[in-house]
């Protein structure tokens, strides 16, 4: 009697900390606020994952094109972005999920080789431009705002010849296409961004090999890239600035990707690993952008000072900014666009780590994700952590001198079905999060969108890894879509301005084939009874 007593005890521990452990990994209680009325909602696509017609209509090869055609093996599925969702063709039914979602705003991306086929400006493609004309045209007549995204890492082929992002002269390239860019849509387009998460451009795409270019040249490219990348930044900031929003107003500023840190135990070290994460990985671009001081972040500019010395080299990895080039870069964005999707454990590393030399190896962190933070997700990096996306939010806000947020992507991905009850599950864990970063941290945050409208071409993972509102079947002639269970709760909220009365903030089993709780039950309950 007493075992079985005692067993009834753990039995009744195992839930009571189950139900606290979901608890602390949501973003709070469930929240009664609501969002406020001028709140942006949205969602975001980019060209290269969901307009095909790759070389249709005059458009040249992209980076992605390139590499998937090149290295069929590169991508989970072997498949490539030649088809996509057909969004090329299919715009006009994109503008009408976008009205069933009754969302205010869509983020879409311009392909650079589709209105420049030679990478430069000396050509304009009038066939592009129309394609876009269009969209935005059609955006418009339904009061949906359009907000261009000018690079979302799809650069021409013909500029990646002539060393890409690595090519000091890129800075004008970028900048006479961002122009042909204002010329013919700044009257209808009245929030640009500048580039989508360029820390995935330059560390993976240049550093490394999981984004186009996949060039590997790690401790060196990764730096060049981000160098030459802010200065662009900069200087179309500044053309905009001075030349289209006198004539036109509309707003401009740039999409930083970050995950949460969070330091892995209550060590000093570890603390200081988590605060070394934020500093050299979202740091590395916001600091230069965003900080009262401009510049790359101190901490970043020594470590990779000293570790160079160590290498022999004759002088930083980093390239260093002029004085009047830091000027030049700092304050040069009206918002912070803010991809956010997961959270991280950070601890200090003992010995060396990465390839040497290397971004990573310079800065000297390890990254890992708690086991037991739910997720089923198609893409292994996507842990469902609501409270890191609250705490990110409160961090940039206090770093950043309260700089308007706008939360640019956030999302889930799963192997597909209609029934996305995970997906559901995860927007309702975020926006709860959200709402209190609004109302009880002060977060500064006036936009939302969700990646994505609809599924599509989610680079290595190919079409394994579905992050849409809506489903595509890929091997339908029309590329059909339907709404799938998450549209639906994404649209209630944006009606509402609120969370679904039935949203439970402990209530994470959507993640789980066999729940934690039922999984550590189960055993305890079949000895129960045989006692
Ligand atoms: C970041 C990127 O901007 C987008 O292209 C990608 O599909 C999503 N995150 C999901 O991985």
């Amino acid at each position: 009697m007493e075992a079985k007593n005692s067993l009834f005890m753990l039995l009744l521990l195992v839930i009571i900390c189950n139900g606290n452990a979901q608890l602390y990994l949501s973003g709070g209680p469930k929240s009664n606020y609501t969002f406020p009325k001028d709140f942006l909602f949205g969602v975001s696509t980019a060209a290269a994952q969901i307009e095909g017609a790759w070389n249709e209509d005059g458009k040249s090869e992209s980076i992605w094109d390139h590499l998937v055609h090149n290295n069929p093996n590169f991508v989970k599925d072997h498949s490539n972005a030649d088809v996509a969702a057909d969004s090329y063709h299919l715009y006009k039914r994109d503008v009408e999920m976008i009205r069933e979602l009754g969302v205010d705003i869509y983020r879409f991306s311009v392909s650079w080789p589709r209105v420049l086929p030679t990478g430069f400006a000396n050509e304009v493609n009038p066939l592009g431009i129309q394609y876009y004309r269009n969209l935005i045209d059609e955006l418009v007549k339904y009061n949906i705002t359009p907000m261009v995204t000018i690079y979302h890492w799809d650069l021409p082929q013909k500029l990646q010849d002539i060393g890409g992002w690595t090519n000091a002269h890129i800075v004008d390239y970028y900048t006479d296409y961002a122009n042909v860019l204002f010329k013919n849509f700044a009257d209808k387009v009245k929030y640009w961004i500048t580039f989508n998460e360029p820390m995935q451009t330059c560390l993976e795409g240049y550093g490394g090999t999981y984004r186009a270019p996949a060039l590997n040249r790690h401790g060196i490219a990764e730096y060049l890239c981000t160098h030459n990348l802010l200065k662009a930044h900069a200087n179309v900031y500044h053309l905009f600035d001075k030349q289209y929003r006198p004539l036109y107003g509309g707003k401009i500023g740039m999409s930083l990707d970050s995950n949460w840190a969070e330091p892995k135990t209550n060590s000093t070290k570890d603390i200081e690993a988590a605060r070394l994460y934020l500093t050299t990985h979202l740091g590395w671009y916001a600091h230069p952008v965003y900080s009262t001081e401009g510049n790359y972040p101190p901490e970043l500019i020594k470590l990779v000072g000293q570790k160079s010395q160590k290498q022999n080299y004759s002088r930083s990895r980093l390239p260093e900014f002029t004085p009047s080039e830091v000027d030049f870069i700092r304050g040069t964005a009206d918002f912070f666009g803010l991809n956010h999707y997961t959270t991280y454990l950070l601890s200090m590393a003992d010995k060396e780590v990465g390839a040497i030399p290397s971004h990573a190896n310079d800065v000297g962190i390890i990254r890992v994700q708690d086991p037991n933070w739910p997720s089923k997700s198609s893409s292994d990096w996507l842990k469902v952590v609501p409270f890191g996306f609250r705490r990110l939010l409160q961090y940039i806000t206090k770093t950043y001198n309260n700089i308007p947020i706008i939360v640019t992507e956030n999302g889930y991905a799963d192997f597909s079905g209609v029934d996305d009850k995970a997906r559901v599950s995860y927007y309702g864990h975020y926006l709860n999060a959200l709402l209190h970063a609004i109302h009880v941290d002060k977060s500064n945050v006036h936009g939302y969108f969700a990646w994505s409208l609809m599924d599509n071409f989610e680079w290595d993972d190919g079409y394994v890894s579905r992050f849409g509102l809506y489903l595509v079947d890929f091997k339908s002639p029309n590329k059909t879509r339907t709404a799938k269970h998450s549209a639906k709760l994404y649209s209630s909220v944006v009606a509402t301005r609120g969370l679904p009365a039935d949203y439970d903030p402990a209530d994470f089993t959507a993640f789980s084939s066999a729940p934690i709780l039922v999984s550590t039950m189960l055993p305890l309950l079949a000895l129960y009874r045989l006692l």
